[in-house]
């Protein structure tokens, strides 16, 4: 299958595309790479039943106008969550919940594998929210799992969710674009739980290198302890993790 997320991709029919195998078996090796990175503490065997049992539900329930994100970019975020078993998630930049639906279906889902405490989607596009919503309920996500018009530089007025688990940051800003991550991380900083995740999509994105250039450096300033960025398609995530002791307590 072509790769949707990679522009000019589908176009490319001579482009060698991986069997389901062989991208569970990739996926298993950026899972690996995880633990050696220091991001993840283990990488079990057998993540990629849930996630084929996950697919077809998210494949059918969910609409999504205008962005993709890669079969093997959807598992990582799968196998992350799934590892990882975040209470508290927030998304910054939702839009219609893709990458929500993926990173909060283990512990929010419709097979979910645990009981997580809440999801947040926030975005300023009210018609994604909408489109959002219904995804979410369509696909069977239970009540604990939620989208709200905001601007995510507001993190003071979700700090009483928090501390957060795991923070996903995707918003694209008119002109700034995605200049803005590390400043948007810094606002969720003090509500980071011990040893939270914070995911980025795009980091390796050629438009985006310039904006995401520092983006790892000075999250390691703010606090967190490793921090790896994995090509699992063009845009790439960069997963961090914090440090472990209590933020306020940090030098
Ligand atoms: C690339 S899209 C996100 C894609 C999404 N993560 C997905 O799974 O498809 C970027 C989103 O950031 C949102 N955005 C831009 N600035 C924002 C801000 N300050 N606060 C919240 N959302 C913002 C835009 O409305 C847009 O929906």
């Amino acid at each position: 299958m072509a790769d949707p997320a990679v522009p000019g991709a589908v176009a490319d029919r001579a482009r060698p595309q991986l069997t389901i195998a062989q991208t569970d078996l990739l996926a298993q090796r950026m899972v690996e790479h995880c633990v050696r990175a220091g991001v993840l503490p283990t990488a079990p065997e057998g993540l990629w039943e849930g996630y084929h049992r996950l697919r077809p539900l998210l494949y059918d329930a969910f609409e999504i106008p205008d962005t993709h994100l890669t079969p093997l970019a959807a598992r990582l975020l799968y196998a992350v969550a799934t590892i990882h078993r975040p209470q508290r998630v927030a998304v910054l930049g939702c839009y219609a919940g893709n990458l929500l639906g993926w990173v909060t279906a283990p512990g929010f889902g419709p097979t979910a594998s645990y009981q997580g405490t809440h999801a947040v989607g926030l975005d300023v596009d009210a018609d994604a929210l909408v489109t959002a919503e219904g995804n979410l309920r369509r696909a069977g996500f239970g009540p604990a799992a939620v989208v709200v018009r905001a601007d995510a530089y507001a993190a003071a007025d979700f700090a009483h969710l928090g501390p957060w688990d795991l923070v996903l940051v995707d918003i694209d800003e008119p002109g700034a674009r995605k200049a803005g991550y590390a400043r948007l991380v810094e606002r969720w900083a003090p509500n980071l739980a011990p040893g939270a995740l914070v995911l980025a999509h795009d980091v390796r994105h050629p438009v985006f290198q310039w904006d995401l250039r520092d983006y790892a450096a000075r999250l390691l300033d703010l606090g967190a302890e490793a921090s790896t960025s994995l090509p699992v398609d063009v845009c790439g995530i960069e997963i961090t993790r914090w440090g472990t002791a209590p933020t306020g307590a940090r030098p």
